[in-house]
């Protein structure tokens, strides 16, 4: 089939009148969807999935219909095209699958009760009533919601309420938008609302099972997101309320559902009292990033699914940016250096890959791209060239005129590259499509060729690649004035190394600020001298050289073993992102050491030196009113002197477990997870095992249940690790959301990595129907490549998944994960004597 079907090019809806009976009880749901719009066909097409669909009028009259289950859809035939008002009833069934409308399970004092909320993105919103369910069919939508209300239950959804007649609930009639963006919920809450400058009515809502406190750190800042981004874009908020709600069952992180925004409760609420810095600023990023979508995604949409980077990249930037703003002392973009800037270089370099920009069809292929290194992290620093090189004024003036062209309706990336060009004189389009056009990125050699300074691009790989001569228009962000602003060319000259050298007074570099898609390769001289002077360079241009020593050693340019003697370097900075980077290498050369081996002990010995004076520097538990950067950095030095097995830090850890056995969940949240691991790996026994087992079924903590999670996957323990496997299926103990968590923690465990990835083979089938209609299902793959390192672990993959090659959604990834497992096994059966042989010379 060659043209592709959309829906919207057979009839294009202009409002929807919808009813949705649900009950609890029963699990049914009965509706009637009414939508008036313009019939281009006689015969159109709506959406549907998993509906029994009863009748269909058009104008009041009867008329001939077919449903489609392989177009998801129905036929309905028209005595004729032009303006119509169809109206279909409907029936369904309430399911556990945490798309469409469904319940979501949790418990108040030992009583289990539910929540019924909905989630339509990607293509689910057609599982809830019939509709052209594509993002560029925007409609109004006038929604009435009855459900088996108990007193004292809230229901809410993307407007206020406007009226309740005969038990059911009236909405007042919704702005121009998409139907993924449609959203309802009702249960037992609680709530807080505030008020922004502007008026925009804010609030957040949860279960009863949480304190109330729990709701304040997310109040303030999704007031304070919202008066940020109606500043920074110049566009007004358009609703009069926005909501964010916590749904214990969630399958993504969170969503922008326009004027409900719903979240996993781990990344909306939290113990104002004790919580992991980290995670206050990951709850404080989701929350930006979703309030940053209510204008880019929600006001403006992408037209098609294949510019689906309009929506997420550029959400994946603004969390930042909105956050740097609110929260300026905690340099949230380290974080970006961490997490999103390194996951886009891990993965961008597999060949394969898709690009950020990528044609997608069918539902499960939608679903697939919501890839976070490529869409998010990849495609957010795309957009943080394209700020560095308007910079924020003519970036916002940009923005504000590409609102005023697209609100209510939907653009495409052209759309956005002319806003920012009229704004700024600047092509970036022309820049920017060779980024979001092409898979990859490419590595910049910076040489010194008879006495001249070189610079070459060429696409980087780990792993076999195909070079396709791609080539990138590169902002260079040099310090030498030498070096173009934007490198297009395949190579280049930039003068006399010496003369330049002396000129500048420093070592020369690239990508200065690390925030441009690209590694470097300095030649010796060039590294030589960087080395050097390596005190001089900032946090994040230490992190960037630990980075590209990294990918390049991943990529066979470099050697590990030459890296091992330069890891001591870094190993007493004070900063958290060159920490970070240092322990991120250093975990690389565990795939060279079998478990427990003397090759391992040298390595643990590596770890002690690196990491012993920071102990003692830092100490177990957090001071008053120490940096962000020492809180921050104490949990990678305490994970790498437990993973040295020093004993001094084995018996802190087990004197504060000790001494805190009454409260454990009171334990400084920053470091209560190594003390957690530490007992279970060292002390535990099953009465322990059981112990946090039951506290993790009665916490509604999301950092504590995380923290409990990863000690339990921890333990040595064969007959403890059969039981977590036998609970992977017990959505009592463990929701099939934070599955994924449990299933890593038992894999990279090397007492649990046979029986998860058993586990894993044997109810695959399980796997696939419990999350197989959600995005978190095609991860597991990765989660797998992870850790697999061996020449064993890559045929048994092989094994199990070739044949699973032609599953929806899955294709790519099973052929990356596989390309990912095959060249570290060819690295570590190359390098492990070198290696290893490095840290027995560096400790020794
Ligand atoms: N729009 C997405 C949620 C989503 C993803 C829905 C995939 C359907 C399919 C949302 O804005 C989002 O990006 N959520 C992230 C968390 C975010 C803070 C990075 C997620 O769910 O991982
Ligand atoms: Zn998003």
């Amino acid at each position: 089939m060659a043209e592709t079907n959309h829906f919207y090019e057979t009839f294009q809806p202009e409002h929807y009148d919808i009813y949705i009976d649900i009950n609890r009880g029963t699990k049914q749901i009965a509706g009637k969807s009414t939508i008036t719009g313009n019939a281009v066909t006689k015969e159109v097409l709506i959406h549907q999935k998993f509906l029994t669909v009863t009748a269909v009028q058009a104008d009041g009259v009867d008329v001939p219909f077919t449903v489609d289950n392989d177009i998801q859809g129905i036929r309905i035939d028209l005595a004729k095209t032009g303006n119509v008002t169809l109206a279909i009833d409907y029936q369904t069934k309430l399911t556990d699958s945490m798309m469409g409308i469904y319940p979501s399970y949790y418990q108040v004092n030992g009583e289990k009760k539910q929540l019924v909320g909905t989630q339509f993105e990607t293509t689910a919103a057609r599982q809830a009533f019939p509709c052209v369910d594509e993002p560029e069919a925007k409609a109004t939508f006038d929604l009435a919601i009855k459900y088996d209300e108990q007193p004292g239950e809230t229901i809410l959804s993307n407007m206020p309420e406007k009226k309740v007649e005969n038990g059911v609930h009236y909405f007042d009639t919704t702005v121009r938008m998409s139907t993924y963006l449609i959203a309802f919920a009702f249960g037992d809450l609680q709530g807080k609302t505030t008020k922004t400058k502007s008026g925009v009515t804010v609030g957040v809502y949860g279960t009863k099972a949480h304190k109330a406190n729990e709701l304040d750190f997310a109040l303030d800042i999704a007031k304070r997101s919202i008066e940020f981004y109606e500043d920074f874009y110049q566009t007004p908020y358009p609703l009069p309320h926005s909501w964010q709600l916590a749904l214990p069952d969630f399958s993504a992180g969170a969503m922008e559902n326009w004027g409900l925004v719903t979240y996993r409760e781990a990344y909306l609420l939290l113990d104002p009292d004790n919580t992991a810095l980290e995670i206050k600023q990951r709850v404080a990023t989701v929350i930006a990033h979703e309030l940053a979508h209510q204008w880019f995604g929600d006001l403006v949409t992408m037209k098609w699914w294949d510019n689906l980077w309009l929506n997420e990249s550029f959400a994946n930037m603004m969390e930042y940016v909105a956050i740097d703003a609110l929260e300026p002392d905690w340099h949230i973009w380290e974080t970006f250096q961490t997490s999103e800037a390194s996951m886009a270089l891990q993965r961008d370099a597999t060949d394969g890959v898709q690009s950020v920009h990528v044609q997608v069809e069918d539902p499960a292929e939608i679903d697939s791209i919501f890839d976070s290194a490529i869409v998010y992290a990849k495609g957010a620093r795309m957009l943080v060239m394209v700020r560095g090189m308007l910079g924020d004024s003519a970036l916002r003036q940009g923005l504000k005129q590409y609102f005023i062209a697209h609100k209510y309706g939907n653009a495409t990336g052209d759309d956005l590259w002319n806003a920012l060009a009229d704004a700024s004189g600047v092509q970036v389009g022309d820049i920017m499509n060779t980024w979001l056009e092409q898979p990859g990125y490419p590595v910049l050699t910076a040489q010194v060729v008879d006495g001249q300074l070189r610079i070459a691009q060429q696409q980087f790989f780990i792993g076999d690649g195909k070079d396709a001569g791609r080539q990138w228009k590169i902002p260079l962000n040099s310090n030498y004035d030498a070096a173009p602003a934007v490198f297009g060319d395949q190579a280049a000259t930039l003068g006399d190394y010496q003369a330049l050298r002396q000129a500048a007074g420093k070592p020369f570099r690239l990508n200065v600020g690390n925030n441009s898609h690209f590694i470097v390769k300095y030649d010796q001289t060039l590294l030589a001298d960087i080395l050097d002077h390596v005190d001089d360079l900032t946090p994040i241009d230490q992190l960037q050289l630990l980075q590209d020593f990294r990918l390049l050693a991943e990529g066979r340019q470099l050697s590990y073993a030459s890296v091992v003697p330069l890891l001591a370097r870094f190993a007493d900075s004070h900063s958290t992102v060159v920490n970070a980077a240092l322990y991120q290498l250093a975990g690389n050369l565990r795939k060279f050491v079998t478990p427990d081996s003397d090759e391992e002990k040298q390595l643990r010995a590596l770890y002690d030196q690196l990491s012993s004076r920071q102990v003692e520097r830092l100490g177990w538990t957090p001071k008053a009113g120490e940096s962000f950067d020492d809180q921050l950095t104490r949990p990678y030095v305490l994970s790498a002197a437990l993973y040295a097995q020093n004993q001094a830090a084995i018996l802190a850890a087990h004197e504060l477990f000790e001494g805190n056995q009454q409260q454990l969940a009171s334990l400084p949240a920053d470091i209560r997870v190594f003390v957690l691991r530490n007992e279970v790996k060292h002390f535990g026994n099953a009465a322990l095992f059981d112990r946090l087992l039951a506290e993790h079924r009665n916490s509604a903590d999301g950092g504590y249940k995380a923290d409990i999670a990863t000690a339990l996957t921890a333990t040595p323990d064969q007959d403890l690790l059969k039981r977590l496997i036998a609970a992977f299926e017990d959505a009592d103990v463990i929701k099939p959301q934070d599955l994924r968590a449990w299933f890593r923690g038992v894999l990279a465990n090397p007492a649990g990595e046979q029986l998860a990835w058993d586990w894993i083979r044997n109810d695959w089938k399980w796997l696939e129907a419990t999350v197989g209609g959600d995005m978190e299902f095609t991860t597991y793959v990765p989660v797998i490549a992870r850790v697999f390192h061996t020449p064993a672990r890559l045929a048994e993959f092989k094994a199990f998944f070739e044949p699973k090659l032609n599953t929806p959604g899955l294709t790519r990834e099973i052929k990356m994960d596989t390309k990912v497992i095959a060249s570290r096994v060819a690295l570590v059966e190359a390098e492990k004597a070198a290696v290893n042989a490095a840290v027995a010379k560096a400790v020794n």
